[in-house]
């Protein structure tokens, strides 16, 4: 893999004029519009904006499952831009966790099937200590009881919550979450968002998530906001009320 030697040891991940088009002409749609952005590890990054602002199109980019259109991307110290397939793939595997915005769940395994698959991908079977996290996450997720389930026997928000297990059982060092608590509960969105919390303090792991909800939000170290591709602003912890403000600034502005 390459090494530029350039990175440093505190950042997680780093893009550098990214940009992002799709289509060509009158139907081309610039969604993503030169980013830089240095991503801290051990810490929670909150990103919000616009439904159509480019959030997904900056996870999948950052995490390889997208290439940009110009720019480069840092997974650690490895450059991943321009990784073949193969490399792209086990990096993606040994190192990261994604939630999706659509679940992504296996229909034909069953919760613990899915939970497992990283590993199953992996060519390997969880050892002790990972089986014994495995039960942790699913306790936390409040999934003990339904390892046996299929997909379609749960709901909405299990469904979520398993795809949030699957993510975090192999302590992956950098983790993107699409929307992970998009479909859940009050009390279950506080016991995501404080795992996830947990996970940054304790295990200098390194969380990326979007979300529309200043709440979830105001559990992030820091909190940027996307507006048409483009990052538009930057802040620490914050409260609810706060980030509220600053998305009704953004929504008056567009
Ligand atoms: N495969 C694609 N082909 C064409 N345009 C796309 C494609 N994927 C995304 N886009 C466009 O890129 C822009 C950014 O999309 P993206 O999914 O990143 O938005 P988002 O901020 O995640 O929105 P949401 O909050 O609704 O999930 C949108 O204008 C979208 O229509
Ligand atoms: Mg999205």
């Amino acid at each position: 893999m390459t090494q530029t030697g350039i990175a440093h040891p505190t950042i997680a991940a780093s893009v550098r004029g990214i940009t992002k088009t799709y289509g060509t002409g009158d139907t081309q749609a610039i969604a993503l519009d030169g980013i830089d952005l240095d991503i801290h590890r051990g810490t929670l990054t909150a990103i919000m904006g616009p439904s159509g602002s480019g959030k997904s199109t900056l996870m999948h980019v950052f995490a390889g499952l997208d290439s940009a259109t110009t720019g480069r991307v840092m997974i650690g110290d490895t450059d991943i831009t321009d990784l073949d397939d193969d490399a792209l793939t086990l990096l993606r595997r040994r190192k990261l966790g994604f939630v999706f915005q659509a679940f992504n769940l296996v229909p034909t395994l069953s919760v613990l099937g899915n939970v497992e698959l990283p590993f199953e991908l992996d060519g390997r079977k969880p050892g002790a200590g990972e089986r014994a996290w495995i039960n942790e996450l699913l306790g936390r997720l409040g999934l003990s009881g339904l390892e046996n389930r299929r997909p379609h026997e749960l709901s909405g928000g299990q469904q979520q919550r398993v795809a949030i297990a699957r993510a975090l059982a192999s302590k992956p060092t950098l983790i993107f979450a699409d929307e992970p608590t998009g479909n859940l509960d009050s009390k279950s969105s506080r016991d995501v968002l404080s795992l996830l919390g947990v996970l940054t303090r304790e295990y200098d792991q390194t969380v990326v998530l979007v979300t529309h909800d200043p709440v979830a939000a105001s559990y992030a170290d820091r909190v940027l906001f996307i507006a048409d591709g483009a990052i538009v602003h930057d802040v620490g912890r914050s409260d609810p009320k706060a980030l509220s403000d600053i998305i009704l600034m953004l929504e008056v502005a567009a």
